[in-house]
């Protein structure tokens, strides 16, 4: 399997606060890879190390075998980056900031043109393309973000938190279309908090707990760890218990031995939310 990227005890402090600490982490060329872990976690301070906005304060990261600090230009090169909070110009259109963009990677003229008449047909903007961003709905502000940072054809594109403010309709566009570009052949790095992204789109996930890495894997892999099957009893109307079985049936004889007093009794799939509180004893929600 060939590494996308690989970071090496990869540390970002910023002052007494370790955003990131240790890390290592291999993406695979090719795979979706989702960071996941709550606010503050430390998943948009990696993305500005590995994308190279931001020097680490020790250790690496190589993406297509090129050192981020030392070997910047060829980094970018490579890489294509949607930030989380609207990069375009809003007072420009959506084919200008395509334009802008293109230009600040030195793409010819005519190759420009084609390109971005090409990209706004990929992600169905054509008809918006003379539009002023600032008029368009959030999922499709997000999707010209998306092609507006893939005029230089990057082999690798990093979405920090892509589908924060999306309805449900839109989100689901927007996940459609990360599976369009990954299947068309561009490695994906994304970070989410939102567990349901994670499992929908992403081949294997890393989770980020105060700047650590507490797991990493796909994740079937990651429940099966922790038993596929969860059971939650409320005991006593007050406290509700989890409980982590291999299968089905392992489950359903635990719950035909449970004491009366035990009321309520949901017997579902496990979830990476339920591998996150397991780890941690908090939710991926919470604000710590
Ligand atoms: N520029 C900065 N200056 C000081 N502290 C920062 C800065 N950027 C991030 N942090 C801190 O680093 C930690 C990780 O933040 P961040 O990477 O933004 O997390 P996430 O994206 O997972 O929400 C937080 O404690 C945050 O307050
Ligand atoms: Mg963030």
């Amino acid at each position: 399997m060939e590494e996308f990227i690989v970071t090496e005890k990869l540390t970002k402090s910023y002052g007494n606060v370790k955003a990131i600490q240790d890390l290592d982490l291999n993406v695979h060329a090719g795979e979706v890879f989702g960071f996941l872990g709550p606010n503050g976690a430390g998943k948009t301070t990696t993305i500005r190390v590995m994308t190279t906005l931001t020097k680490p304060t020790s250790g690496s990261v190589r993406i297509g075998g090129f050192d981020v600090v030392k070997e910047s230009d060829k980094v970018k090169r490579m890489i294509g980056v949607v930030q989380q909070h609207l990069s375009l110009d809003r007072d420009l259109t959506v084919r200008e900031n395509m334009e802008f963009h293109a230009r600040l990677h030195h793409i010819g003229s005519s190759e420009r043109k084609r390109r971005i008449e090409e990209l706004l047909e990929y992600v169905e903007l054509t008809e918006y393309a003379d539009s002023m961003v600032d008029t368009l709905s959030g999922g499709m502000k997000k999707r010209a973000s998306i092609v507006a940072s893939l005029t230089h054809q990057p082999k690798m594109l990093f979405l920090d938190e892509p589908t924060v403010g999306l309805d449900a309709q839109a989100r689901r566009r927007l996940w459609d279309l990360v599976r369009r570009l990954n299947s068309d052949g561009t490695t994906i790095f994304l970070t989410t908090h939102y567990i349901e992204e994670a499992e929908a789109l992403c081949q294997r996930v890393g989770i980020m707990h105060h700047g650590q890495l507490i797991a990493l894997d796909t994740p079937l892999e990651l429940r099966k760890k922790l038993g596929l099957i969860t059971v939650e009893t409320l005991v006593d109307n007050k406290q509700t218990h989890y409980q982590y079985f291999a299968d089905r049936d392992a489950a359903t004889s635990y719950v035909q031995n449970l004491p009366p007093d035990v009321k309520t009794i949901i017997i579902r799939d496990s979830n990476l939310e339920d591998v996150f509180v397991e780890q941690t004893g908090q939710k991926v929600g919470d604000n710590q």
